[in-house]
């Protein structure tokens, strides 16, 4: 059990032993972990330089947004307000979600998925993915450089037991043999769910071409070995790609792939369409059956009656009204030109020769984020030296990673960023 779970259990025991023996056996496993939702409050309080440790944009310490959404938060009629919304979602935007799916992959053309169902943003349609296909001990197989929140999704909540393979080869490529490798470790088994989650939190890297193609050839292999796959993409930052990988979610390419594979888009607005308070996330299933895809909608609405009812009304509705608006594309646009200048300025100044001895930075083409392997000083030694004499957040990831939010940096700001984190380091090294 986990230690922060223990003390918590301890201190109901003390006062209480009546209330600990009520809790169930997730109950007694549960905890609010010191992740980066902590990392990220210790740098409110302190960061008054730069706090680079949250996933959203922001400009001049306000989030970015598109104007078409705020200029018309007044203007809504209150039916499209105040009633429940159904349980799987306004039927418009699980339309409009799947037109959008459709247009941005192209490789999805022919191919047989359901209507995207409207969960409570990515983490609610993790979670019900976990509830549907995660028993105890169930292999779940992921790179090593993940977001943290899949242990408590998968691991407290279902049980799952992680298999982990190196996130990129020697060559700093996407590790598809590793992958391949950690799937077939569990072969007898006959099940695992897999979980591609491209752009990366934390790397910012989505595989190319090559990679993409191999990636969905070792999927078909461990299948046709006899292994029951859920392949989830997780897209939380899709359509945030700026160099050379792929532009398109690998749920298109392995959707209707092989009997064996069954394989979840897990998307939203929150990152995409810069909404990330709203909390509107789709579930989107592949099958070349409509019964299946029928039944999966209906196991899923299960869930979701039976845990939050139905997600928020106004927040799709509003939704609902960017996607049908004519300055979309154009304002999307622009946001993303924002972060583009951004990632391609980290990675101009990344490349000077004065940070070598420092650090290695993890190769990056999309997301919000970018990955420094440090050396010689500790992650999380860096992080707190940063917070206190630099006013500089940062989030730390175990020993020797640091995650950078270059989402929340302006890109006049960023030289000096990376200066200051270099400064800190120099005054850490031995
Ligand atoms: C990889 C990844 N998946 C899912 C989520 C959850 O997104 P949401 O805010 O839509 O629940 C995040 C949020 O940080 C994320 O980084």
């Amino acid at each position: 059990m986990n230690e922060i779970a223990q003390d918590l259990n301890r201190e109901i025991l003390r006062d209480n032993p009546h209330v600990y023996e009520l809790l169930s056996e997730l109950g007694k496993n549960l905890y609010y972990p010191k992740g980066i939702l902590t990392q990220s409050a210790e740098a409110k309080q302190k960061a008054h330089r730069f706090n680079a440790t949250i996933g959203i944009v922001t400009e001049r310490d306000q989030p970015m947004f598109l104007p078409l959404i705020q200029e018309t938060l007044a203007n809504y009629a209150p039916k499209d307000l105040y009633p429940y919304a159904p349980p799987a979602g306004k039927p418009e935007l699980r339309q409009l979600w799947r037109e959008k799916i459709l247009i941005d992959n192209p490789s999805l053309k022919g191919k047989s998925f359901s209507i995207p169902i409207v969960t409570n943003a990515l983490t609610h349609g993790l979670s019900i993915i976990g509830d549907l296909f995660i028993d105890e001990n169930d292999a779940l197989i992921l790179p090593d450089k993940i977001w943290g929140n899949y242990n408590l999704i998968f691991g407290v909540r279902r049980g799952a037991k992680s298999i982990t393979f190196p996130f990129y080869t020697k060559e700093g490529t996407f590790n598809t043999s590793g992958m391949k490798e950690a799937l077939l470790s569990n072969k007898e088994r006959g099940k695992a769910i897999i979980l591609l989650n491209f752009p990366n939190n934390p790397t910012g890297y989505t595989p190319n071409e090559l990679e993409a193609v191999e990636i969905v050839e070792a999927l078909k292999e461990v299948a046709q070995q006899g292994v029951n796959l859920v392949v989830i993409a997780d897209d939380a930052y899709f359509g945030l790609f700026f160099e050379d990988s792929i532009k398109e979610s690998l749920f298109a390419r392995i959707a209707n792939l092989h009997p064996r594979i069954l394989a979840i888009k897990v998307d939203g607005a929150t990152k995409e369409d810069y909404v990330w308070g709203f909390r509107v996330g789709f579930i989107t299933y592949a099958s070349e059956y409509p019964a299946i895809l029928n039944a999966l909608e209906k196991k899923t609405l299960g869930i979701i009656r039976g845990t939050i009812s139905s997600s928020s009304h106004p927040s799709q509705t509003i939704v609902l009204k960017a996607l049908q608006s004519p300055d979309f594309q154009t304002q999307k646009q622009e946001i993303l030109d924002v972060l583009t200048k951004r990632a391609l300025k980290v990675k101009e100044i990344l490349k000077q020769e004065k940070y070598r001895d420092a650090w290695d930075y993890y190769p990056f083409n999309s997301g919000y984020f970018i990955c420094l392997k440090l050396k010689g000083v500790q992650a999380e030694v860096l992080r707190n030296h940063l917070l206190d004499q630099y006013g500089v957040g940062l989030i730390s990831l175990g020993e020797s990673d640091v995650r950078i939010a270059f989402s929340c940096v302006e890109e006049q700001d960023i030289e000096q960023l990376f200066d200051l984190i270099y400064q800190g380091f120099k005054d850490l090294a031995v």
